[in-house]
Parts: C-alpha cells; sequence; structure tokens
C-alpha cells in the first residue's frame, strides 16, 4: 500500500508531554522495561500475579500455565469465576450509582444507566433467559443494533455460562445462517430493527430468513427487542418480545461459576479459505487480557470517561465496549448511528456534551471525517481528551498528524494498537506514559507479548526488511480453538514451520527503536474499512450467482477504506455487449454479494473477462490481478500466460 510506503520514511518522534508521564499508570521507558524483564524471567509467574491481583475469583487457581497438549494451551484452570460477576456485583459495593453506561442514540437522546441499574438489568435478563431453558454452554447468537440491550443480552449469557456469539448487524440473512448453524446455537437474540443516520432499518426479517433457510433446528427461542416498532412477523412457537421475557423476571440472579476456561464467547472473523471461522475466547484468560490493556495502553483512570466507537459485533466491541471497560468500573459512552449523521461533527459534539477522555476509534472513519470536515472539531471544546486510539488497519501518516494536532491538540498521546479478534486485547501498542510515539507504528509489545518477526522458515530477523509477525509464547487472552475445527486452529496459527510460535497472519518490520511497522496481511484477508473480509468468501458468493463462472477477488489501496475490493468475473455467457450493460451487470452483482454476505463486502469494482490470467497449470496469477486493480504497467512475465490478451479486457474499468 502506497500509505504504508511513505510511513516507511517517518521520522517525527513525539514525547509524552511531563504532566502526562506524571499521572500515568506506567512512567517512563524503564518501568516498561522493568515490567518486560519481569515477564522474561518468570513468564508464568508475571502472568499468575497479574491474575490474582486483577480478577476476582470465586475459587482461586493453583496452576498457571498447562502446555501439554499445545497449541492447546490452559491458562489459570482449576479457578473459577464469571466474568459478569467481575463486570457488575464487584462495583456495587464500592460505586453503585456511578455511570456505566452513556448511551446517545442516532437522534440524539442520552440515557444513563448506572451499575446498580445494569446490574439489575443483566440480572433480569439472564432470568429471562434461564426461564427459555437456557442455559450452561448453550450458543446464543446475539444480532442487534448498538444498545444499551447488546451488552445486557452479552453480560446475561456471561452470568448463565451461555456461550454468546455476536453476529454484526451488517451481516445478511446468509452469513447469520452459517453462524447460527455452525455453532448450533439454540437461541437468537435480535431486535425489531435500528436506527442509522435517521433512518429505521429492519433486522428481524434477516433472522426469519436465516431460520428459514433450513439445519437451524435447534433454535428454540428467538427474543426480539422493540426498538424501531416496525412491523415484525411473527412466530408464536419462539418468537418472545424482550420486554415481555424481561418484565417478569427478579432483578437478583446468582452468577454460574465457571471454570476459567470455559469459553465465553465465539466470534466468527474471516480467514484464507470461504469459511469464516469461530474463534473461541476462554472466560479467564480473556478477562485478564481486556482489563490489563485498559490500564496499560488506556492508562485507565476512575476519572476517565471512555468512548470506543466499535460495534459490538467486531472484537473491539467485545474487549473494549461490552468487558474491558465494565471490568474496570469504567464510565463509558455507547453510541447507536453513525458518526456523518446529522453532520461530520457528530463525534466531536459527543465528546463535547460527554466530556469524554479516551476516544478510540478506526482509521477509516478518521479518514473520512477528515474528507467531510477537516476542520469541524475545532468548533467544539475537546479539552476533556486526554489520550487518543486508533485500531484495525495501518494509519497513514497525514491522519496520524490530523488526530494528533487537530483532534488531540497536540496534547494527547495516540496509542496506535495492533491485535486481532484471535489475540482477544491489544498485543502491540504504546503505553502512553512510557513510550515515545511516531505516526504509522504501533511501538513495542505490551508487557508479557513475546512478539517477534521471522522468516520463512521460523527464524528470527532482526534487519529492517521485515517478515512475519508472530508471538513466540502463548499468553491468557489468546484464542484458545477454531470452535468445531481444532485442525484448523493448529494448522493456521501454528504451522510447524513456526515452531510452536503463534503465526499472526500479518507482515512487519521493526525500525532502529525496535518499532514495530506492520504491512499488511499475508494470506488472502483483506482489511476494507478497518474490516476483515476474505477474498475467497466474496468468490463464492459471487460464483454462487448462476450468471457467473468464475471471480478472482483482490484489494487495490483506497483513500478512505485503506483497501476496496476489486472482483474479476468471468461469466457463463459471454461478456457484457457495452457499458451500460456491464454498468447494469456490476450493479446486480454487487447487490448479491451484499445479499450473500453483507454490504461492507460488495466489491469496489467489477470487471469482465473472457477468463481470468493463470498460468499453464491452471493457477489464478493472482499478483498480477492486483497490478491490474492497481493500474500498474505490468512488468511481470506474462509469457506463461495462457491468454495474454484477455489482460486487456480485464483492464477495462466500468464507469
Ligand atoms: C489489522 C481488529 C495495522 C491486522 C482488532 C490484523 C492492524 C487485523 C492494526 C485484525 C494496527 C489491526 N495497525 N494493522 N494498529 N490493528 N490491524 O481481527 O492486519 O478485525 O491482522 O481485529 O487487522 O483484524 P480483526
Amino acid at each position: 500500500m502506497s500509505n504504508i510506503q511513505s510511513v516507511l520514511h517517518e521520522t517525527r518522534v513525539f514525547n509524552p508531554t511531563d504532566d502526562f508521564v506524571k499521572q500515568a499508570n506506567v512512567s517512563g521507558m524503564a518501568s516498561y522495561r522493568a515490567m518486560c524483564d519481569a515477564a522474561a524471567k518468570d513468564y508464568a509467574g508475571f502472568w499468575a500475579n497479574l491474575a490474582r491481583e486483577t480478577i476476582l475469583w470465586h475459587k482461586p487457581f493453583t496452576r498457571t500455565l498447562d502446555e501439554s497438549k499445545a497449541p492447546f494451551y490452559k491458562w489459570f484452570e482449576d479457578g473459577e469465576l464469571n466474568v459478569s460477576y467481575n463486570c457488575l456485583d464487584r462495583h456495587l459495593a464500592t460505586q453503585p450509582e456511578k455511570n456505566a453506561i452513556i448511551f446517545e442514540a442516532d437522534d440524539g437522546k442520552v440515557t444513563k444507566v448506572s451499575y446498580r441499574e445494569l446490574h439489575g438489568r443483566v440480572c433480569q435478563f439472564a432470568n429471562g433467559l434461564k426461564s427459555r431453558g437456557i442455559k450452561k454452554g448453550d450458543r446464543v447468537i446475539v444480532y442487534m443494533p448498538m444498545s444499551v440491550e447488546a451488552v445486557v443480552a452479552m453480560q446475561a449469557c456471561a452470568r448463565i455460562g451461555a456461550i454468546h456469539s455476536v453476529v454484526f448487524g451488517g451481516f445478511s440473512s446468509k452469513s447469520l445462517h452459517e453462524r447460527i448453524t455452525d455453532a448450533q446455537a439454540v437461541a437468537v437474540i435480535t431486535a425489531d430493527g435500528q436506527f442509522r443516520g435517521g433512518k429505521a432499518m429492519a433486522l428481524k426479517p434477516a433472522v426469519d430468513e436465516a431460520l428459514s433457510l433450513g439445519g437451524c433446528k435447534a433454535v428454540h427461542t428467538v427474543i426480539v427487542y422493540r426498538r424501531t416498532g416496525g412491523e415484525v412477523q411473527w412466530d408464536d412457537n419462539t418468537n418472545v418480545w424482550w420486554h415481555d421475557l424481561f418484565n417478569s423476571q427478579p432483578s437478583a440472579c446468582e452468577p454460574e461459576w465457571v471454570g476459567a476456561e470455559h469459553p465465553l464467547f465465539i466470534l466468527y472473523t474471516s480467514g484464507s479459505t470461504g469459511k469464516p471461522k469461530g474463534v473461541q475466547h476462554s472466560t479467564a484468560g480473556y478477562l485478564l487480557g481486556t482489563m490489563v490493556s485498559l490500564q496499560w495502553v488506556f492508562d485507565y483512570k476512575p476519572s476517565d470517561i471512555f468512548w470506543c466507537t466499535a460495534d459490538v459485533g467486531w472484537i473491539t466491541g467485545h474487549s473494549y465496549v461490552a468487558y474491558g471497560p465494565l471490568a474496570m468500573g469504567a464510565t463509558q459512552v455507547i453510541f447507536e448511528g453513525v458518526p456523518t449523521y446529522p453532520d461530520a461533527g457528530r463525534f466531536w459534539k459527543m465528546i463535547q456534551d460527554h466530556k469524554v477522555t479516551t476516544f478510540y476509534t478506526a482509521p477509516t472513519a478518521i479518514r473520512s471525517l477528515i474528507k467531510l470536515g477537516g476542520d469541524l472539531p475545532k468548533q467544539y471544546d475537546l479539552s476533556s481528551l486526554r489520550l487518543l486510539g486508533t485500531v484495525g488497519e495501518p494509519i497513514n501518516p497525514e491522519a496520524w498528524m490530523w488526530y494528533y494536532t487537530v483532534v488531540g491538540q497536540s496534547r494527547c498521546p495516540i496509542v496506535d494498537t495492533w491485535w486481532q479478534t484471535e489475540t482477544g486485547c491489544h498485543m502491540i501498542a504504546p503505553l502512553p506514559g512510557a513510550m515515545p510515539i511516531k505516526p504509522g507504528t504501533c511501538t513495542l509489545p505490551l508487557p508479557g507479548i513475546m512478539a517477534t518477526i521471522v522468516n520463512e522458515a521460523g527464524d528470527e530477523v532482526h534487519d529492517q526488511h521485515g517478515g512475519f509477525l508472530v508471538i513466540k509464547k502463548p499468553f491468557p487472552s489468546q484464542i484458545r480453538t477454531i470452535w468445531g475445527d481444532p485442525e484448523r486452529y493448529k494448522k493456521g496459527y501454528f504451522p510447524e514451520e513456526m515452531h510452536g510460535a503463534y503465526l499472526a497472519g500479518d507482515s512487519a518490520h521493526r525500525d532502529e527503536d525496535g518499532y514495530f511497522w506492520i504491512m499488511g496481511r499475508i494470506d488472502d484477508v483483506l482489511n476494507v474499512s478497518g474490516h476483515r473480509l476474505g477474498t475467497m468468501e466474496i468468490e463464492s458468493a459471487l460464483v454462487s450467482n448462476p450468471l457467473v463462472a468464475e471471480a478472482a477477488v483482490v484489494g487495490k489501496p483506497h483513500e478512505i477504506k485503506g483497501e476496496a475490493v476489486v472482483a474479476f468475473v468471468v461469466l457463463k455467457g459471454s461478456r457484457p455487449a457495452d457499458a451500460a450493460a456491464a454498468k447494469k451487470l456490476a450493479e446486480e452483482l454487487r447487490n448479491w454479494v451484499g445479499k450473500e454476505i453483507g454490504p461492507i463486502a460488495k466489491p469496489d469494482e467489477i470487471r469482465f473477462g473472457e477468463n481470468l490470467p493463470k498460468t499453464r497449470s491452471g493457477k489464478i496469477m493472482r499478483r498480477l490481478l492486483r497490478a491490474v486493480a492497481k493500474g500498474e504497467e505490468i512488468t511481470q512475465d506474462v509469457s506463461t500466460l495462457e491468454n495474454p490478451a484477455i489482460l486487456e479486457q480485464l483492464k477495462e474499468v466500468i464507469k
């Protein structure tokens, strides 16, 4: 990506201010190094101490790390706890009236929920789940808009030991169906619809459709939260309104104590095959990761107003909305709407109104807000801010500098956090009171995270050319397995060449200070607006259209989204006769992909060829297609190409 190339020459360094250092949870590089040394000296002891200090255990653990069945690691295995107890009950004695959630709806209406109230609601809903026969170990799909209720649903599952699998509301009924059947869920929690940008959009029909696709016999309950008041189809046997289930229940519910390794949730993410993988997380290790990263990376203070803009449908919304901030007893903002409604000043107005201190968002959001109103932040009082964060994709230096100077007024450190659905919490990120920061690098690994860069043989590389990003030692918050597919987990993340290290799937290099610079994915995964999309998933969606014979999908750099999706399509019949026909068909196929996967996966561009460029052995030449998509001159050897003439067809951009 051109952004990354320009980042390679970045030399600006920003030190934390004295004031920031003075108040920081970890002050100065020496403190950071001391923590890293402690972890290096006694790795298990380092994590065991943190787990004892941070988590409230129902039954203390005696064993820290079990590596006997590596890479199926177990942490704190004989300990017992409950995540919802750690997020809610623990605060009742000390700060029951503190706001847990400040919810701002799409239309600007604000609702505040204290820890006492949230605890009551979670207990009530947990009792509701139990009244429907949902119990420990059952899988429950959550397909909801951003709302207090989405958090209540997740926490209530955790309270009774049910395993939730949140599906982002922007996914289609097909994607939802795939997840319901893979997880063999017994219940779906949803809403009639959601508000976004002043419009009501239905959600429930996607659930109805998903369930009608077959294979969902285990689903005995569909709980529907009434949000928009829109018409819904109703099946008396399985459907129940949230309020009907909820209102009759007592507001106390004894938590289900579970073992440390009990799965807290499954979250599906894209990989390099067509089938999304159900990333399974543990209870204790995951909780620990979210909590320590809030303390270290977000420098969490009880007086903070924390705002992570991610949807709970993604891992960021799990770790830094639904769990981490509550476990720390924070007050957090949750936002239903979109950053551009009623105008591109919405985020800045909300920071001003709620006196947000810590703001965490994605580079793609920053880039689009610069474009729509680079001066808008100046119209708002952003003096409450003390720390900014980014996640999901590399941030280009221009966007970084704008975020730093215009939003943060050169006062707030930026934590560029590298991590993944699989890692559960931040892995490489600044400890803002310790590290000097530079635009475009996520800096150094968290204490206790043994990240490094290796070559194809799994040997560490120390030069600046880079290689594969790996984590050498198991860590508490990591993925435990892929739901129902342990082999894929083992092969995908711990291939033999890596000698037991966790292969992240990203390439990176290090600069002279040892700072990590993430270059991008090494597999067929695209990063579009900070969302992971598998090229194979989009290809199979295209090929499932009756008109399509073959498809290849690649990424190309995009100013706002980071990466755009370009699809090369071979039709069963002949190529479209003219530009108008091509345009019409391209639109049809884009909508098709929207229906198959979800609007986020719609190709930005579709091009038609009579064939795809293949080697004589029949392999699609993806590198060549990437060059074609970018409009680069073809310098590659195309002599092995079966039919060089089709290259000209594939260069044609449909306008
Ligand atoms: C990318 C999101 C550069 C990376 C938390 C990773 C990043 C994938 C950064 C995981 C960052 C995430 N800088 N790239 N700070 N953070 N990525 O699972 O390619 O949705 O592998 O988790 O996003 O995406 P996921």
